[in-house]
């Protein structure tokens, strides 16, 4: 096992060869007589641990503790201090010293205490381990088949790292904003941390200031009387996810953007400057564009929310999706209605894939909810889904007939089924944005028999799109 590694600053040469001397068959041990010596070491090597003197020469224990905890805060830190200095200690413990000993230093009392510090990290490095493991176990799955999810999902997977940048997803409604803001979240640095929700369309305005920032007691009839946290600071070290973002009122959207500018905020009613570190990630289903040259939504406000913007495609765009998709919630649902679906019949799959998905990823999960619950299975039938002709985007043509009768000097047939193939090929492949095996289904015709007719037909391979 590779031993713990710790660092002793102290200015006095005897404690600090004595406590290496002492620490030094259990501990990889290094010493420093200045808090300058040790920043600069810890640029290089993370310790587990530091001993640090409060009464050193130069910068003093309280002031490397400072800067200590800000690069590193969760390392451990026990302070040396003398008697003298005793009131001291209060300071070093807010600032977040794990412990402290007052000189003359008692070598097992100090070994205990390294000994508690050091079950600490090691529970903690525990609890991070089985927080990761359940994350990456539970992350609910995100369906992506389709190129542009794709692209979007490996996007995602960078700028998440970064854990400050504001990100603003646009898409229609229910094509998977706030599924894609908790990803977001779950695979970032500040996974950890809370993610908390707002919906901006859901508070009333006149409430979203004290909403967001809190408010301090007394600061207004009907608060509460010890005054509220505010929901910038439930998120601390986490992610704000500012759902429909387009219906805040302007009033509101002045007040998120000074503290979008200046990192900072006052509770309402309060005179302490507040400072909070967070993602924020907000998304909205409104054209905002539209909304800023109506002077409805502010353009500074949108450049800042929006440093990185997401444009999820709606579900018709990407019929890649649709398909898998749908397998996905009908395996949800048949969990958990205790069903035994295990597919859907062709006739589905065409249907679903020539649906005009007006309510998105949403519309088609309620689908197919519906058609858990009253199909009977295994395979989901075209009943149980109870589909509404009107709203299938295939022209009405191929669901009413609508041929023409045969005029007195007849026809050619041949002619005419050329004609019919060749208009729904050319449909098909249109809505399928040129992908074969898709428009096959949409004709309920396998892949094979799709191109054999296409090449007859000589339609080129991408057409439309
Ligand atoms: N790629 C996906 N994989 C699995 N489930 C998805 C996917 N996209 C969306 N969903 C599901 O579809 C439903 C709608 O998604 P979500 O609520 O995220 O949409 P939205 O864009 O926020 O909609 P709105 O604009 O109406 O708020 C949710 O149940 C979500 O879990
Ligand atoms: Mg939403």
């Amino acid at each position: 096992m590779i031993p713990y590694s710790i660092y002793i600053v102290d200015d006095e040469p005897t404690i600090r060869e004595g406590i290496s001397i002492s620490l030094k068959a259990d501990y990889k041990v290094q010493a420093f007589p200045s808090a300058e010596a040790a920043l600069k070491a810890l640029k290089a090597h993370i310790p587990d641990l530091i001993l640090l003197d409060i009464g050193l020469p130069g910068m003093s224990g309280i002031d490397a503790l400072s800067e200590i905890k800000k690069d590193v805060p969760d390392i451990l830190v026990i302070m040396i201090t003398a008697y003298e200095d005793i009131k001291t200690v209060i300071s070093a413990m807010k600032l977040g010293a794990y412990d402290y000993v007052v000189k003359p230093i008692h070598m097992d009392s100090l070994e205990i205490t390294i000994k508690n510090a050091l079950e600490t990290i090691k529970l903690r490095k525990e609890v991070r381990l089985l927080q990761e493991r359940y994350l990456q176990e539970n992350l609910p799955c995100y369906v992506a088949e389709s190129n542009a999810i794709k692209n979007i999902m490996d996007f995602i997977e960078l700028v998440a790292k970064s854990p400050d940048t504001p990100i603003l997803i646009l898409g229609e409604t229910g094509t998977g904003k706030e599924f894609l803001a908790s990803t977001i979240h779950y695979r970032s640095p500040n996974y950890k941390g809370p993610l908390v929700t707002v919906n901006c369309a859901a508070i009333p305005q006149n409430l979203i200031e004290s909403e967001l920032f809190g408010y301090e007691k007394g600061a207004f009839s009907g608060a509460n009387p010890l005054g509220k946290r505010g929901l910038i600071e439930e998120a601390a070290q986490g992610t704000l996810f500012l759902d429909e973002v387009g219906d805040l009122s302007l009033e509101a959207q002045a007040k998120l953007l000074r503290f979008l500018e200046e990192g900072e905020f006052y509770r309402v009613g309060g005179t302490k400057k507040m400072q909070v570190s967070t993602r924020i990630v907000s998304a909205t289903n409104k054209d905002l564009e539209a909304m800023m040259d109506q002077d409805r939504f502010r353009k500074d406000l949108y450049f800042r929310l929006g440093v990185i913007k997401i444009q999820v495609p709606s579900l018709n765009e990407r019929p890649d999706d649709i398909i898998p998709l749908a397998r996905h919630f009908l395996f949800e649902f048949s969990r958990k209605f205790k069903k035994n679906f295990t597919d859907m019949t062709a006739e589905v799959q065409s249907t679903l894939l020539g649906y005009a998905w007006e309510g998105n990823v949403r519309e088609l999960r309620n689908l197919i909810e519906r058609g858990v619950l009253v199909g009977k299975g295994p395979e989901l039938a075209l009943e149980d889904l109870g589909i509404e002709p009107s709203k299938t985007r295939l022209p009405s043509s191929r669901r009413e007939g609508g041929f023409s009768p045969i005029p007195p000097e007849g026809i050619d047939l041949t002619t005419v089924e050329e004609a019919f193939q060749r208009h729904y090929i050319e449909e098909a492949l249109r809505m399928a944005g040129g992908n074969e095996s898709q428009a096959a289904k949409l004709l309920g015709i396998n892949h094979h028999t799709f191109r054999y007719r296409r090449k007859n037909l000589q339609i080129q391979p991408k057409q439309g799109g």
